[in-house]
């Protein structure tokens, strides 16, 4: 499985944010994470690729970001731009931003409206929306910010900004996203604590620490690793090995969610891989039934309800997604995406605002095309769906698959899928 796409991220933000050299093994290299890199670039630091997902950065140090000199493009990457826009909000310089048309179309205000109590000014398009400017703080001020929705890339931004801030800078959440930014920022040397409390989780940073660089192991992403456990779960006969994926509790969601539905994986060889939790995963498939997921665990599976939604189908008995309206601003309106897809293959579906629920069905009749949006997850979702129906699925655009899973699809022909290209 490739590397952590989340981690991969912040290894090079935080290394080019630190001093000295950060040493990263196991990089994700698909596009998103090569433009975060190509971008830590403009703002000064220096980013090497030394052999296959062994990279190593020399940071410029907080608040030593120089002026890129032409605008940052990031792609198809909402935790790029995001955190990056937090990371140069608190220094004196500019920065315009950009993206392709979903990254265009996310919105942007949720980091901008925190920047700027920290003192910088962005000027985007309606709603926030890029090409965006921002312009840094000449003299920042520590926030105090309870995020308004559940998003590990708001906490992350504004305690990136909080780097570069005298005092004490804090985040409220009232539910726990992924906390690796936290986790991060204390083995580059950060002052930063986590205290639960009435008013929800409280995270303190201590600005202007000196970071210093490190060396990085990423663990496997659990939020790919979903695709092929997924795979497997639907094809008959299936026993996949998994080995490597990370069991962050901030983020593994899914896996529990399988189980309950009856899904048979084991968790072998648990161990700590630089410093997160992981695990080999071992996958039979066997029959499953619906499940009602409580919308308390929606932050640790975001990602995961669209093939969350297609393993549903195959299921017995209805699955029901509540509480997850954050969906229909990811890479696209996810909840849309999987719902016309699914109804396109025959499965019965019903959704709202902040709800969908997958009627499963046993046998998919399949046969349809599915939109993909610009969304990898979205994609993969569908070519996993396709595996399990009676006539092949398809769809319009495997293009986006290469943000997050570059090998999404010579993994999945060795494990016995087969695809065809229309372009071939
Ligand atoms: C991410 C946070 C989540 C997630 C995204 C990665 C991160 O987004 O969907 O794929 O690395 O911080 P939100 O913060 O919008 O929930």
């Amino acid at each position: 499985m490739p590397g952590d796409k989340s981690i991969s991220h912040r290894s090079l933000i935080l290394g080019a944010l630190s001093v000295g050299e950060t040493r990263i093994t196991g990089l994700l290299e698909g596009q998103d994470v090569l433009d975060t890199g190509k971008a830590m670039q403009a703002f000064g630091a220096q980013v090497e690729r030394l052999a296959e997902g062994e990279w190593v950065v020399n940071g410029v140090g907080v608040g030593g970001f120089a002026e890129p000199e032409d605008v940052i493009d990031c792609g198809n990457a909402g935790t790029g731009v995001r955190l990056i826009m937090g990371a140069m909000a608190t220094s004196p310089i500019a920065a315009t931003f950009t993206g392709d048309a979903s990254l265009r179309s996310r919105p942007m205000g949720r980091i901008t409206d925190p920047l700027a109590l920290f003192g910088a000014d962005a000027v985007g398009r309606e709603g926030g929306r890029l090409p965006l400017t921002l312009v840094g703080a000449k003299n920042p001020l520590p926030v105090r910010y309870a995020t308004p929705m559940p998003s590990a890339q708001v906490k992350s931004a504004v305690l990136l900004a909080g780097l570069n801030a005298p005092g004490e800078t804090v985040v409220v959440e009232q539910e726990a996203t992924r906390d690796h930014t936290e986790r991060m920022l204390a083995g580059f040397g950060a002052e930063i604590s986590t205290e639960i409390t009435d008013e929800g989780r409280v995270i303190t940073l201590k600005g202007q620490p000196e970071l210093t660089g490190q060396s990085i192991a990423v663990p496997r992403d659990p939020s790919s690793a979903a695709f092929p456990v997924a795979a497997a779960l639907l094809v008959e006969g299936s026993d996949v090995l998994v080995p490597g994926i990370g069991q962050n509790p901030t983020r593994n969601g899914i896996f529990t969610t399988l189980v309950e539905m009856g899904a048979d994986i084991r968790f072998e060889n648990e161990r700590l891989e630089g410093g997160e939790p992981v695990a080999d995963l071992r996958v039979r498939f066997g029959p499953l039934h619906g499940v009602e997921v409580p919308p308390e665990r929606a932050p640790s599976m975001i990602d995961e309800y669209p093939i969350l939604a297609v393993v549903a189908a195959a299921a017995s008995g209805p699955t029901v997604m509540q509480g997850i309206k954050e969906l229909r601003v990811k890479e696209s309106d996810r909840i849309d995406a999987m719902a016309r897809g699914l109804e396109a293959c025959g499965v019965k579906i019903e959704e709202g605002e902040d709800f969908l629920i997958v009627h499963g069905m046993g046998k998919i009749p399949g046969g349809a095309t599915c939109k993909t949006h610009l969304d990898h997850r979205i994609a993969m979702s569908f070519m996993c769906l396709g595996m399990a129906t009676e006539k092949p699925v398809k769809i319009d655009d495997a293009g986006p698959i290469e943000t997050s899973f570059p090998d999404f699809i010579p993994l999945m022909e060795r494990l016995g899928a087969s695809f065809r290209s229309d372009n071939n």
